[in-house]
């Protein structure tokens, strides 16, 4: 009786011990499927090559340049492909809408330009690819703050690419200008931008 008793109990155990392990592995292929998928999305949102707007107060330039921007792709059916977002070194306008006078020259032009000012992070930094400072000032600042939070993103300043023109390298500050500065500050983020597009086309498409 006993030693039918105790073959009982190793049969238990036994059993026991098999459940376990069905388990056991059961979780590890489940985390391993899980962490797989994990690490496709990651790759493939590393292949969207993601680009961050700088100026200022993050009410006029930066914010008008990202919105002509994302209706440029949309037009070439682009929109998923790069990521568009626009910040300021500095945080007075933090929560803000754009300026009036960028949102006009917008919509007259059928952007729409919504968004509240935001000011850049350490997480920017490592988060975008390419960061555009609108001009040398905030370029300079923008490679402080890399200095201190590190990051792979590429600093560039936004005119490198204005092939329009050799000698102007800031897109000029027009908050305390009349409205025709916003007319002009249209046409230089609007070419500008699109040769943006041109040269990250190349990039999305190789
Ligand atoms: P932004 O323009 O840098 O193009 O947004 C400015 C907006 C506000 C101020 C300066 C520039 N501000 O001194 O308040």
């Amino acid at each position: 009786m006993l030693v039918y008793y105790r073959n009982c109990l190793w049969i238990e155990r036994i059993k026991l011990t098999f459940t376990l392990s069905i388990y056991d592995i059961y979780f590890r292929i489940r985390n391993s499927v899980h962490f797989s998928r994990t690490w496709l999305l990651l790759m493939t949102t590393n292949n969207q090559p993601s680009i961050l707007f700088v100026c200022l107060g993050n009410i006029c330039r930066s914010p008008l340049a990202a919105a002509i921007l994302r209706h440029h792709l949309a037009e070439k059916g682009m929109t998923t492909k790069i990521r568009v977002d626009s910040a300021g070194t500095g945080n007075w306008h933090v929560g803000s809408a754009a300026d009036p006078r960028s949102i006009s020259v917008a919509k007259t032009n059928d952007i729409t330009l919504d968004g509240r000012a935001r000011q850049v992070t350490q997480e920017d930094f490592h988060d975008f690819d390419y960061i555009f400072a609108m001009d040398r000032q905030n370029f300079k600042d923008l490679q402080t703050l890399q200095e201190r939070y590190g990051g792979k993103a590429n600093i560039k300043l936004f005119r490198e690419f204005d092939t329009a023109t050799e000698s102007a390298l800031d897109v000029a500050d027009p908050y305390y200008g009349g409205t025709t500065g916003f007319q002009d500050l249209f046409e230089i983020l609007d070419r500008t931008c699109w040769m943006i597009i041109d040269h990250l086309t190349e990039e999305v498409t190789t």
